[in-house]
């Protein structure tokens, strides 16, 4: 699939890719994307964070295992998909069901984690902040290789594996679940609201007066 070294392209075209091919991903490229992940800014350059990456087959349906159970119930919550009118919000949901159903579907899982000692700040947005800009990097570094990714979050639902059987300890916090491989369906472009909604020159609102 397509690789490209066009940050515009790159970032237009870094669509929730949510099903892959069984082809594995060289370790090399693994680290230049997780490279890519620690260029990236935090709170007084703490780079408070740490990537488990995860290839082994049996440990990711250990994990897959673990969401599905947890999403038991959660997923009956969830709307119809047939239901959904808006083909890009049925698509998603539809997606998103799917990856729930089957995790391990992707042959590499990255499990970004905040290291709360050196985190800037303890918890909420600010903590958030000092990493996730490290996993937008991850994502956008991904694509630029080809590969396909997708932000999950399960992660709390699951954190005593986490912790029991990927050894995650107390002080890493584990802030989103990212199956990554190569592709099974094309990338973007994304689809986006208009940018006049969204940008506010001056003054919030004063395009509307
Ligand atoms: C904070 C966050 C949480 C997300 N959680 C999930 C998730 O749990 N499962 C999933 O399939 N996609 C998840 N996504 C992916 C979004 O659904 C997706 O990025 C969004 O619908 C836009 O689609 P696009 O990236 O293909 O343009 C998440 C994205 C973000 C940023």
């Amino acid at each position: 699939m397509a690789a490209t070294n066009d940050i515009y392209e790159v970032m237009q075209t870094q669509r929730a890719v949510r099903r892959w091919t069984a082809e594995p991903v060289p370790d090399d490229v693994i680290e230049r994307i997780i490279r890519a992940a620690t260029w990236a800014p935090s709170g007084s350059n703490m780079q408070p964070w740490g990537f488990v990456v995860i290839r082994d087959a049996a440990r990711r349906k250990l994990i897959a295992d673990a969401i599905r159970e947890s999403f038991t119930g959660f997923a009956d919550r969830l709307p119809d998909p047939d239901t959904i009118e808006d083909p890009t919000q049925r698509r998603m949901i539809r997606g998103a069901m799917n990856l729930f159903a089957n995790f391990a579907a992707a042959p590499v899982l990255i499990i970004p984690c905040l290291v709360a000692a050196q985190s800037p700040a303890p918890e909420g947005l600010l903590a958030g902040s000092s990493i996730y800009p490290s996993i937008q990097n991850l994502m956008l570094a991904a694509r630029a290789e080809g590969l396909g990714t997708v932000l999950t979050t399960p992660q709390d639902g699951i954190m005593e594996t986490l912790r029991s059987e990927i050894g995650i300890p107390s002080q890493a916090q584990p802030v989103a679940m990212i199956p990554m491989g190569w592709p099974d369906v094309n990338f973007g472009p994304v689809t986006r609201r208009p940018l006049s909604e969204f940008l506010h020159w001056e003054r919030w609102g004063a395009h509307e007066a």
